[in-house]
């Protein structure tokens, strides 16, 4: 069922655990996570950014593929289909338009004021339409496409102010995590969170999920992250297991048996982490 992502956000808010939203690449990554999320009972957030969507042809193609997957499989956890880091107010009222339930504009490279402009733009939008909004304050660092670490820290006034004058329904506040493998140890912010997490009330998102140890995600968990994002993670599983699989299969041609080689990772990775995310579940 494609609804939009408030009460699985509020549901874990409440009760102390995580919901994934976990990127998708093609079909094959569509239909592995859908699957192992039903079998897992977890509800999950499908992310895509404007790259992939562009890459899958288009936000018409993917809701079409999300939705017949959601059919054929007949998938039966709540599924939230959520733009991931929007660029533009355009880009959002498109993805929207086109039948995703959930975006996020991500203005963050604008100062506060200009960041609160846009995302409250997208959320008048949004919300005649039942769609939920994310927005990003600070800068959390690296993209899809490369790897940085070009951090600035969430203000906890930023925050309140973005909230307050926006109504966005989940917040990503920088905190350190960043997008892509980390260089070294990642340096989250687990106090600052808890002091946004108590100012502002409404479920906070841990963007840059790959890489974080156990014990971060778990204090993230307790501290107001309510949403985590996990996309680089599944590409190295995925691909490990592909390159090993052509590497034993060198006659093998059916991409089908090539890309599904990578299936078992990505589903064991989704269970992995759903898991871990509601493993201090209080319901
Ligand atoms: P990773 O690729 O580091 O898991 O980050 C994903 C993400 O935050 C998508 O917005």
């Amino acid at each position: 069922m494609l609804v939009n992502a408030k009460e699985m956000l509020n549901l874990a808010l409440e009760n102390n655990y995580a919901i994934p939203q976990f990127n998708i690449n093609n079909l094959e990554w569509a239909k592995n996570i859908l699957e192992a999320c039903n079998e897992q009972k977890s509800p999950v957030i499908l992310g895509v950014s404007e790259g992939a969507a562009k890459y899958m042809g288009g936000y018409k193609t993917v809701y079409n593929m999300v939705m017949g997957l959601i059919s054929d499989l007949n998938i039966t956890i709540p599924v939230a289909l959520h733009l991931d880091h929007g660029q533009s107010i355009e880009s959002c009222k498109k993805a929207i338009d086109n039948g995703f339930t959930s975006v996020m504009i991500d203005a963050s490279s604008y100062s506060l004021d200009k960041n609160i402009e846009i995302t409250k733009d997208v959320v008048t939008y949004a919300h005649h339409r039942n769609v939920t909004v994310e927005a990003e304050v600070g800068h959390i660092g690296g993209t899809e496409d490369e790897i940085t670490s070009d951090i600035a820290y969430a203000n906890k006034e930023d925050c309140i102010k973005l909230v307050n004058e926006t109504g966005v329904d989940f917040l990503a506040p920088a905190l350190g995590s960043v997008h892509g493998l980390y260089k070294g140890e990642p340096k989250i912010d687990i106090k600052r969170m808890k002091e946004i997490k108590e100012a502002l009330g409404i479920p906070l998102v841990l963007h840059g999920g790959t890489g974080i140890n156990d014990e971060i995600i778990i204090n993230s968990i307790d501290s107001g992250i309510c949403k985590i994002n996990i996309n680089t993670e599944l590409q190295v599983a995925w691909a490990n297991n592909v390159r090993r699989f052509l590497k034993d299969n060198s006659d093998v041609y059916d991409p089908r048996k090539i890309i599904n080689s990578g299936k078992d990772a990505i589903k064991e990775t989704v269970i992995t982490k759903t898991n871990l995310f509601r493993s201090n579940n209080k319901a």
